[in-house]
């Protein structure tokens, strides 16, 4: 990049911009690996006691008994929990707080609407007995049959999907549009329920202190969801405190208040001591959210050129009896391929499964998973090669309004990304490659988008004495390098090394960092702690320009600029002197400087903006027993500036290796007569080991996107999966001739139709 370029994104005081943009390793890593980052459920506090959830073994019912007297005789055991006893919530939990509210289940009666429901909560002295109580009290229940799949399940029609998306998009006239086209491909594919298992369960410890709150917890969303604990228990906003300085794995599932962490709350004030709650990974199956699935059609109209004259996508999406989560899937098809006409609709399935949730991606990961393997018979349909197919399909505005995008390096990324891979040695027809053992080779891609959001965001930093500072945001590191970019971004506005900022985050009583999510933290946080920084430095910059001892007084109009803890003349940089003179000199202790994020509204209005990318995979199917596996893959990606490529790529390694796993080896495998689910744990759940993950690359295609943010910065988090997984399952079509429009691609699918 020029230096031109790179100003629109850096700080305009910045000398130059030595910290953000550097390889930089984890802060966090020594932490974790010896063992000293302590999690939730890692604390102790004096009288702890410990809470463990009775989780119901029926998906629809009622509780018709439960042996509490049993339970309550059992040694150690303090207090056992039910409908019948247990304290009020201020906040009915049938109603949806805004903003992203869903309905929970904290034993407000005794019916049962999925398995793994909490029915009672057990507390006690230790675990074992804890356990123990729970185990006595052997539910009896009336069972109802359960609705379990797309035949059983109560069709409606969604008024909203994922979180407040339309539920019906239509561009341009669709009748018209299939009318024009010369040929049309349709097909269904199906997605599985998939839940987030992240290494670290659920858990809370929570302590009472008359009216106050704290409580230790995993958490995406702190500040918002110390507002909603707040109004469940009737307490001020103030009066509560989450600590979540590490967190092992989010994806979503822990963005979002939960009906389990509201019991162990409920449960310390209700006994009167602190109180531990961790979920067992069985019982994540249910209560805390998954992702659900989608039954997906698409129909694509072409014309001669291969080019797209009508793209309908409709999908219908699993949820809960008593809430209204739909996966957002068919909205992808609105951002990503140039149509005169498109629509997309959803429609909401009710099933007696707890309420699925946002999770990796949510509708662009199962979105895309269907609408790139479309795109790929489409192109097959036309006898075209995939990507020339998208090239002639390249949505230079956004599809559905016209719209410019704020930046879209996407074709860079099909071309950086093809030539690494080598892309064009490709045959088009399948079933033509073999390596040295004899196995068949297949190559496939897929286009990858995700949305950039800008969340609220707000931070703080403190310039000290010594020169150094304090930066603070209340925001989460949840394995994504939060700590380090952040840092990186406060040391850059603040004109010092890396090493000269402390960074705190992780608690709610920090300014709102905002979310952890929607892979926007970075670029939310990250501008408030910018504009933190840089506010610091106007600050300091106005007493040294207004001090006749200073080396800079007089400097107004020309300006100063920072760097290595200096401030500089901007038009002789041999007049400079350090922060700590500065500060010394003006008699102040330190500095305190405020800042927030934001997006220029006029710009949110005038530009779509997206991350894109580009995803090449190569698979070997052994011809004898049609095991898939992923030999490479290689991903070229455009998200606006990237502020630490070490983490970047990491992330991207991160979001394609759940592009394996969506491919190949996720899947909730429920019990039609009972809706158990049957392999929940962690050796009948698959998800990608090791010996699953291939070589990859991942290639950092350079963006400069002046209207996003003032620093520029898209988002990483998510958008590895989307395309990975279309890209697999395109690979295993190009090996075998075989598409499976069934996720996980299985060897038995490919053995039936071989
Ligand atoms: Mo994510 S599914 O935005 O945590």
């Amino acid at each position: 990049m020029s230096p031109d370029t790179q100003s629109t994104t850096i700080p305009r005081h910045v000398r130059h911009g030595s910290n953000a943009g550097q390889p930089v390793s984890r802060r966090d890593g020594v932490l974790k690996v010896t063992g000293a980052a302590t999690y939730a459920a890692d604390n102790h506090p004096e009288g702890m006691l410990h809470a463990v959830i009775v989780p119901s073994t029926i998906a629809r019912g009622r509780v018709r008994s439960l042996d509490v007297s049993a339970a309550k005789a059992h040694p150690g055991i303090v207090e056992v929990i039910t409908p019948e006893n247990r304290i009020p919530l201020h906040f009915d939990p049938n109603d949806k707080m805004p903003p992203f509210g869903f309905r929970v289940e904290v034993l407000q009666d005794d019916s049962v609407r999925y398995v793994n429901q909490p029915i009672a909560v057990v507390v006690a002295e230790t675990l074992e007995a804890a356990t123990e109580g729970a185990r006595l009290l052997a539910p009896r229940y009336e069972e109802e049959l359960p609705r379990t799949d797309l035949d059983n399940g109560e069709r409606y029609d969604a008024e909203a999907v994922g979180v407040g998306a339309p539920a019906v998009t239509t561009a341009g006239d669709i009748d018209a549009g299939f009318a024009a086209a010369t040929r049309v491909t349709e097909a269904e594919y199906y997605t599985p329920p998939q839940y987030h298992n992240a290494m670290e369960p659920h858990a809370v410890v929570a302590e009472w202190n008359g009216d106050h709150l704290t409580l230790d917890m995993p958490n995406q969303a702190l500040r918002m969801s110390a507002a909603s604990y707040a109004q469940y228990f009737g307490i001020p906003v103030e009066n509560v405190l989450i600590r979540s300085p590490f967190l092992g794995g989010g994806f979503g599932s822990k963005a979002i208040l939960n009906g389990p962490q509201i019991l162990g709350i409920l449960a310390a004030r209700q006994v009167g001591r602190p109180v531990k709650l961790v979920l067992t990974r069985a019982q994540m199956y249910g209560p805390v959210g998954h992702r659900g699935r989608t039954w997906q059609k698409l129909r694509l109209g072409t014309d001669a050129e291969g080019k797209l004259t009508a793209l309908h996508h409709t999908s219908i999406g699993a949820t809960s009896s008593f809430d209204d989560f739909v996966e957002p899937a068919a909205n992808t098809s609105l951002m990503l391929y140039a149509s005169p006409a498109i629509r997309a609709d959803h429609k909401g399935l009710r099933l007696d499964i707890g309420t699925p949730g946002p999770m990796r991606a949510p509708g662009e990961a199962s979105g895309s998973a269907a609408l790139e393997v479309a795109i790929d018979e489409a192109a097959q349909a036309c006898g075209m090669d995939p990507l020339a197919f998208r090239l002639a399909n390249y949505a230079e505005t956004e599809p559905t309004s016209g719209r410019p995008y704020s930046s879209k390096a996407l074709r860079e990324c099909y071309e950086q990304g093809a030539a690494s891979f080598g892309w064009s040695n490709r045959p088009l027809e399948p079933g033509t490659m073999r390596d040295e053992n004899g196995f068949l080779v297949g190559w496939g891609m897929g286009t990858a988008v995700f949305p950039c959001p800008q969340f609220p965001a707000e931070a703080r930093a403190t310039l000290r004495a010594d020169g150094t500072a304090l930066v603070e945001t209340g925001g989460v590191d949840m394995g994504q390098g939060a700590w380090t970019a952040l840092a990186q971004l406060a040391a850059e506005a603040l004109g010092l090394d890396l090493d000269q900022v402390e960074f705190h985050s992780g608690r709610s009583d920090l300014p709102d960092g905002g979310v952890a999510g929607g892979s926007g933290h970075t670029a939310s946080a990250g501008q408030a702690l910018s504009n933190a920084g840089s506010d610091v430095i106007a600050q300091l910059s106005e007493i040294a320009v207004n001090d006749p001892d200073s080396p800079l007084f007089g400097a107004g109009n020309i300006g100063v600029v920072a760097g290595e803890g200096r401030l500089y003349r901007r038009d002789d940089e041999t007049r400079s002197e350090t922060y700590a003179e500065i500060l010394a000199r003006a008699g102040r202790a330190e500095l305190v400087g405020s800042g927030k994020s934001g997006r220029d509204p006029a710009s949110a209005d005038r530009f779509a903006m997206n991350s894109h990318g580009a995803v090449f995979a190569e698979v070997k199917v052994d011809p004898a027993l049609m095991q898939v596996k992923v030999t490479r893959l290689v991903g070229a990606f455009a998200a606006g500036r990237v502020i630490n490529p070490k983490l970047v790529r990491s992330q991207y390694y991160g979001g394609m290796i759940w592009g394996i796993s969506f491919a190949l080896q996720e899947e909730a495998l429920a019990d039609r007569r009972t809706g158990r689910i049957m392999n929940a744990d962690l050796a009948e759940y698959h998800v990608p080991v090791n010996a699953d993950v291939p070589e990859m690359e991942a290639i950092l295609v350079p963006e400069v996107d002046p209207h996003v943010s003032p620093l520029g910065i898209k988002g990483v988090g998510e958008i590895g999966v989307t395309g990975t997984v279309g890209a697999i399952a395109n690979a295993v079509w190009h090996a075998t001739g075989i598409r499976v429009r069934k996720y996980p691609i299985r060897l038995e699918d490919l053995l039936a139709r071989r």
